[in-house]
């Protein structure tokens, strides 16, 4: 039997953006599935929410090109732009949202579904199923809104999100803002709306935890796409499949992790802590033993020693840092090249 492949929800092929000469978007292009939660993760800058001003019809077509679709609409068409924004919800970061703080969490999901046009009593049936998935308390849902926690506020407005029932859902940082304790919360709400109602999901984040969530990660930075693939995928592309060892050793320097980076079989190291380094070998299990020969024959006293799976969290250290090297050695090839002229 042939499976009937996913319907595709957002296609970008070759996006481009720019802010006067600053071009802030470098040729991304990646597509989304249905019922995907994608986790778009880079630090500050990177250009995260400029993509998913361009997937929202909130940037200017003169800003941008590229061959976009979004639930297969252009955005760069105005006349789409309705049809788009009925297809999706947009929620955005906590100091932007953008509700009613007198009046109840009712009564601000009627509010924002009048503007779509929904009838009051299918938005209040709507809404009591969506609350009750976000586990908002019954005796919240007529309080003011402003006695309500930064969690539960927070879910009030992913409620509000998916109040037309779109088919894909943006969230801007849903996690920046609510406590430690809440974050993972929050994410296993999401997933939960993700399962019962097959929203696709976009997640701009720098939380690593959200990664959790996420069928894929959408790694960027300086407006370049490193990487875009689910996160088994991309932690089983590091050296022996993202094992790693991790060693805390005496007085470690420079020199001492200069010394580690020398043994051949070792591919990567990070440092992770003050005394702690991460090794990534080839072979692992040949090579391990030999690893600790060699820590021996050098001097270098380890203290302790353990052996465990990278994270996401640890692949988008290492990726990130090795973009850095790879800079840093194209300047000064750079500079060698012009004291040379
Ligand atoms: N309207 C704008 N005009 C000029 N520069 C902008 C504008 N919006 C964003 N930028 C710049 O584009 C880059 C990417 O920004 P942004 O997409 O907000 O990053 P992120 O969401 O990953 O933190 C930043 O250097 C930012 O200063
Ligand atoms: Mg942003």
């Amino acid at each position: 039997m042939i499976e009937k492949s996913a319907e595709i929800m957002v296609n970008v092929e070759n996006l481009n953006v720019k802010f006067g000469d600053k071009q802030v978007v470098h040729n991304v292009s990646f597509q989304v599935k249905s019922g995907e939660i994608i986790g778009l993760f880079g630090i500050s800058g990177a250009g995260k929410t400029t993509i998913i001003r361009v997937l929202t019809c909130q940037l200017n077509k003169k800003n941008w090109n590229g061959n976009v679709k979004v639930t297969d609409l252009n955005p760069a068409q105005s006349k789409n732009h309705p049809k788009i924004l009925s297809n999706i919800g947009y929620v955005p970061q906590l100091e932007g949202l953008n509700l009613y703080y007198e009046l109840s969490p009712m009564t601000n999901v009627e509010i924002f579904a009048s503007t779509y046009g929904l009838k009051k009593k299918n938005a209040k049936e709507i809404a009591k199923e969506l609350f009750s998935i976000l586990d908002i308390p019954e005796d919240t849902w007529k309080k003011r809104l402003k006695k309500l926690s930064g969690g539960e506020k927070k879910r009030v407005s992913v409620a509000i999100g998916l109040i037309h029932q779109p088919k894909i859902l943006f969230l801007d940082e849903p996690t920046t803002g609510v406590d430690a304790a809440k974050r993972y919360e929050v994410l296993s709400y999401l997933k939960k709306l993700n399962r019962k109602l097959g929203t696709t999901m976009f997640l701009i984040t720098h939380d690593m935890e959200a990664a959790l969530i996420c069928d894929k990660s959408a790694i960027l930075r300086d407006g370049k796409l490193l990487e875009f693939d689910s996160n088994d995928n991309l932690i089983a592309s590091l050296p022996s499949g993202g094992l790693l060892t991790r060693l805390t050793i005496e007085d470690l320097t420079e020199n001492k992790i200069k010394i580690i980076k020398n043994f051949t079989p070792v591919q990567k190291t990070i440092r992770v802590g003050n005394e702690i380094i991460e090794v990534f070998i080839e072979d692992f299990e040949e090579n391990l033993q030999k690893l600790i020969e060699y820590t021996i024959k050098n001097n270098l006293k380890v203290t302790s020693m353990s052996k465990d799976n990278a994270t996401f969290r640890r692949y988008f250290q290492i990726r990130i840092q090795e973009e850095e090297e790879k800079e840093r050695t194209l300047r000064e090839s750079v500079q060698i090249m012009e004291g040379e002229a």
